[in-house]
């Protein structure tokens, strides 16, 4: 039995991946498209596991980190607050129509945006959202668990560490509102993410790769080398499989 929204699920991925695809080309023409594609390809094949990271909220002590004169960190939780700048900027650097629509449907499940400014201007971004995620996970979250997404510092910005401040502030935005446990991944050709995240305190929980077998759609769980394990809740709840194995989803 498949779940709920799973069919509108991958037709709309395959429907946003033309779409992104066909937005590649006309901003950079057809022989970076091809390379963009071969590129996405050989990820697919040879790179697909995603790393995912935890955070325990409830017992872990965070490190404040404060923010350089000029840098601040602010949230967002609806469509109206966001400034038009700001959303130019988020939604100018790819698929305009896609960018708004993911926008809309990210406020709509209640999701949180999460902005770092330099000044006036917007460095870099990042999604935080409760107790479920937009799309499928690896597993259930808990009602106090959280998800953090679509992190993204703008290229002038990178590698003066943006983005783990970013997300140590919203650690700790997150804790001061009941957040028990948050939990973040990267692909594992992400170098770059790798890198930031192990500069947060962020721990990480696995590997996790996703496969379909006659229509059935597995998880195989490895490497979680330190046996690190996030606390249980109250309620239980997301429960991350023990490693190195493989369910159905
Ligand atoms: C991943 C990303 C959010 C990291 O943000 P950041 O603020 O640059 O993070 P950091 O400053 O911690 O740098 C992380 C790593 O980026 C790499 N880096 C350094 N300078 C860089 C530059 N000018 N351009 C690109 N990457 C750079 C380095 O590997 C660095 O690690 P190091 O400090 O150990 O050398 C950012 O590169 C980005 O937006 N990438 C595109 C979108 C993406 O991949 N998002 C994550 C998945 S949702």
């Amino acid at each position: 039995m498949r779940p709920e929204g799973y069919y509108e699920h991958f037709s709309m991925s395959i429907t946003d991946s033309i779409s992104r695809l066909s937005g590649y080309y006309s901003r950079n023409g057809f022989a970076a498209t091809i390379r963009r594609a071969s590129l996405a390809a050989r990820r697919a094949l040879f790179s697909n596991r995603m790393v995912v990271f935890y955070c325990d909220l409830a017992t872990q002590k965070l490190p404040m980190a404060v923010p350089p004169s000029q840098r601040k960190v602010e949230y967002i939780k609806g469509f109206a607050e966001l400034k038009p700048q700001d959303l130019h900027m988020m939604t100018s650097f790819w698929n305009p129509e896609l960018a708004h629509r993911n926008i809309s449907e990210r406020f709509a499940k209640g999701a949180w945006l999460w902005l770092i400014k330099s000044g006036d201007d917007l460095a870099g971004y990042g999604w935080s959202l409760r107790g479920l995620t937009i799309e499928p996970y690896y597993f259930p979250l808990a009602s106090e668990d959280v998800h953090l997404f679509d992190f993204h510092v703008f290229p002038q910005y990178r590698g003066q560490g943006m983005n783990p401040l970013l997300v140590g502030h919203i650690l700790h935005g997150l804790a001061r509102n009941g957040v028990s446990r948050a939990f973040i991944e990267a692909a594992e050709w992400n170098e770059a993410q790798l890198a930031s995240l192990r500069k947060t305190p962020f721990h990480q929980l696995g590997q996790v790769s996703s496969f379909a077998i006659f229509g059935r759609k597995f998880i195989h769980w490895t490497g979680n080398e330190n046996g690190e394990r996030p606390q249980e809740t109250k309620q239980g709840g997301s429960n991350a499989p023990a490693m190195a194995r493989t369910h159905e989803q």
